[in-house]
């Protein structure tokens, strides 16, 4: 049975993909080329660093110095914290903050596992920060997903088995990062696209605790 529900966070709480795509897209601009948001698809999930590679392969960028890399890295990150510094509690996802209220309300624990750095500002903008036991982002990670450290350290927090856990994901190594840690997976999108996971409804909106159950 459930007794921790880990959400993570972009695309699954709140869409960041957005101010993802537009901070992205204007430093490929910047470097000569442009990506569809189709290739943005691809980004969801995946750490920024792992994020900056890909893109630079699409412009067929080769050669650059880690320093040049983290450079841009920092570039693309400060358009992207101006633009999430304007984010209002209305951008929360449709039945995100009530799902998270009736885990509460039902004494199960509630923990965010996201690759993010910015989870922190991303909470506060949100007025979430509080609805949560435990956070686990990018900066306390090492290894990330598929791997399921991001998870495993929520539940440790958290003192709850991860037999007993359920992530919500919108990312297929996400998925992958669950079903790796023992614990239970929702995915947030597409049956067809999220295939390990143990079921999976479009948004938040469709959760009840009552569903838990039938994990
Ligand atoms: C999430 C998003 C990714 C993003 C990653 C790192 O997983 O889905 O698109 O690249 O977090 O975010 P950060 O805010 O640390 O750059
Ligand atoms: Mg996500």
């Amino acid at each position: 049975n459930i007794k921790a529900c880990i959400f993570d966070l972009d695309g699954v709480i709140v869409n960041t993909a957005v101010y993802h795509y537009k901070a992205w897209k204007r430093l490929a601009n910047e470097l000569g080329f442009d990506f569809t948001e189709h290739q943005n698809e691809q980004l969801k999930g995946v750490s920024r660093m792992a994020s900056l590679n890909l893109i630079l392969g699409w412009g067929n960028i080769t050669g650059l110095s880690e320093a040049q890399k983290n450079e841009l890295a920092d570039r693309k990150n400060n358009w992207y914290v101006e633009m999430i510094n304007q984010m209002t509690p209305a951008e929360v996802l449709p039945g995100a903050r009530e799902f998270v209220r009736a885990c509460r309300d039902a004494s199960i624990k509630t923990a965010i596992g996201s690759a993010s750095k910015n989870t922190p500002t991303i909470l506060n903008r949100l007025q979430l920060t509080p609805l949560f036991d435990a956070i686990v982002d990018g900066n306390s990670v090492n290894t990330p997903k598929p791997d399921p450290e991001v998870f495993l350290k929520g539940a440790e927090l958290l003192s709850i088995a991860p037999a007993n856990c359920v992530v919500f994901e919108d990312a297929i190594a996400g998925i992958e990062a669950a079903k790796r840690g023992g614990m239970k997976a929702v995915g947030i999108g597409l049956a067809d696209t999220l295939k390990q996971a143990d079921m999976v409804v479009s948004g938040l909106a469709q959760m009840t605790i009552d569903t838990l159950s039938h994990l």
